[in-house]
């Protein structure tokens, strides 16, 4: 059974997940491949370190050099993250015409063109499953379940980290800071957790799912990008009494004037599937033409899960080589890519959960809803709840009917500027119509 040699650059979360997992399932593995996968060296910052897993001290250092460089590695898999080591590092190992296998959704979102075109120049692979959704096997779906069918749109829910905040909160009640410091001990979260919940990371994962669906390549600066880190538990009640629920999404259509592309924690209906979707998972739900609307569900972060994808990326990578068919299959899903602008957020259209805090003073319901009446937004639902004294502030929150986001976005300019307002109004876009409870 001829071997194949794998570098492994980092030995974190993920890094020790792979170890666990080659060994774990070293037989199913064997049996699949008809080869084994050895990890040859390990790269890491400190060989000193506590580790996650079990590991011989002779296969660390911290000379990533000599790892991509060595003739018994013929696939170098990249677990290190971030962009500026990992971009010198990934390229460094296709000039040495290694294969590479990654989970580094901000690397590839950054800096895909530049490594995918020297992948084909050099004659190897990158594969990403990881990069996605963690566990959940949507890259390959989308390459190859369904290449023949011509996707519209999709919403997902492609940060774990964020749902696992966002499902907690709505939950049980708890703050953001409070809940945020569980995703991080649950190895969840980013080295720097403000890529989660400010909404970078899901951006980068939206920028590779457009080129995917759309055979699109989109600038992740030009992305619509919210954070959920000004959601506050009342939030998630006044949501429910409305018949939504807030859920970290990552939205993408094609339209005729670009992409439209945004993340932003939104509403949507209860009884929408993708409302159900808990705590770590994942979720993409994809409209395409010939399979209308199909779901993919899983555990989007996490040490095993997503190294389960990575492992299942380097069995991909061996067989290409046993096959000798290895840095010859097209790796994005589309031969060449079109270059298409993101629609601004301005342009679009839909309803507005918005929260109000104001002093508990006479008329200031009626001002509220005059301005918005002067931007002809419509209300469909609204709620008035007093503090207990009337010397804290009250909270006004209104639902509206569909309207266009520039006339929300200059309502808000004028009610922000009422002395009543004692913080500035927090808006939720919502998807989707819900029937209130
Ligand atoms: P992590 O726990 O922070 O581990 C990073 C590893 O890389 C550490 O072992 C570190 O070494 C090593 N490292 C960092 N910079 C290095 C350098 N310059 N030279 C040598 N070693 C270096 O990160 P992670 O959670 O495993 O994530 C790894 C990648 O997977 C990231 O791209 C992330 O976005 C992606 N990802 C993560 C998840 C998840 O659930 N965690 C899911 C999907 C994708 P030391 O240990 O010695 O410090
Ligand atoms: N930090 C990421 C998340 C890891 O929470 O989804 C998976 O990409």
């Amino acid at each position: 059974m001829a071997d194949i040699g794998v570098g492994l650059l980092g030995l974190g979360n993920v890094g020790s997940g792979v170890i666990k997992v080659l060994e774990d399932n070293a037989k199913a593995i064997g049996a699949r491949l008809g080869a084994e996968l050895q990890i040859r060296a390990v790269a890491v910052r400190d060989v000193d370190k506590e580790r996650l897993v079990d590991i011989d001290p002779a296969l660390l250092t911290t000379e990533i050099e000599d790892v991509i460089a060595r003739d018994d590695v013929d696939i170098v898999c990249e677990l290190i993250g971030g962009t500026d080591d990992a971009r010198v590092w990934m390229q460094r190992a296709i000039e040495h015409k290694k294969h590479v296998v990654t989970a580094n959704k901000a690397l590839l979102a950054e800096h895909g063109e530049e490594l995918f075109a020297a992948a084909e120049e050099h004659g190897v692979d990158i594969y990403y499953e990881a990069a996605v959704c963690g566990g959940v096997p949507v890259i390959r779906t989308l390459r190859e379940g369904l290449a023949s069918d011509r996707i519209t749109e999709f919403h997902g829910i492609v940060n774990g980290t964020s749902n696992f905040i966002l499902t907690t909160m709505a939950n049980t009640g708890q703050d953001f800071a409070e809940v945020l410091a569980d995703a991080q001990a649950r190895g969840y979260a980013e080295a720097d957790p403000t890529l989660d919940v400010g909404g970078m990371d899901a951006a980068h994962k939206l920028a590779i799912l457009i080129m995917l669906c759309f055979g699109t390549g989109v600038d992740v600066g030009e992305i619509y990008v919210e954070g959920i880190d000004t959601l506050e538990p009342a939030d998630f009640r006044f949501a429910r009494q409305f018949g939504y629920v807030i859920k970290p999404m990552a939205i993408a259509r094609e339209t005729e004037a670009g992409i439209e592309a945004r993340v932003h924690p939104t509403m949507i209906p209860a009884n929408w599937m993708l409302a159900d979707v808990p705590g770590a998972k994942n979720a993409l739900f994809v409209h395409s033409y010939a399979l209308g609307a199909s779901m993919y569900y899983g555990a989007g972060a996490g040490m095993m899960p997503t190294a389960m994808s990575v492992v299942s990326d380097l069995i991909e990578v061996a067989r290409n080589i046993r096959a000798g068919v290895a840095g010859s299959l097209p790796l994005r899903s589309y031969h060449a890519l079109a270059h298409r602008p993101v629609v601004p957020i301005e342009t679009l259209r839909g309803r507005y959960y918005v929260r109000f805090s104001v002093l508990d003073r006479p008329g200031v319901l009626g001002r509220i809803t005059t301005i918005l009446g002067e931007h002809h937004i419509s209300i469909a639902q609204v709620v008035q709840e007093l503090a207990d004294d009337s010397d804290s502030p009250a909270r006004i929150v209104v639902l509206t009917q569909e309207i266009g986001e520039g006339a929300i976005q200059a309502a808000l300019a004028r009610v922000g500027a009422m002395p009543e307002m004692t913080e500035p109004a927090r808006v939720v876009r919502a998807i989707g119509a819900a029937r209130s409870r």
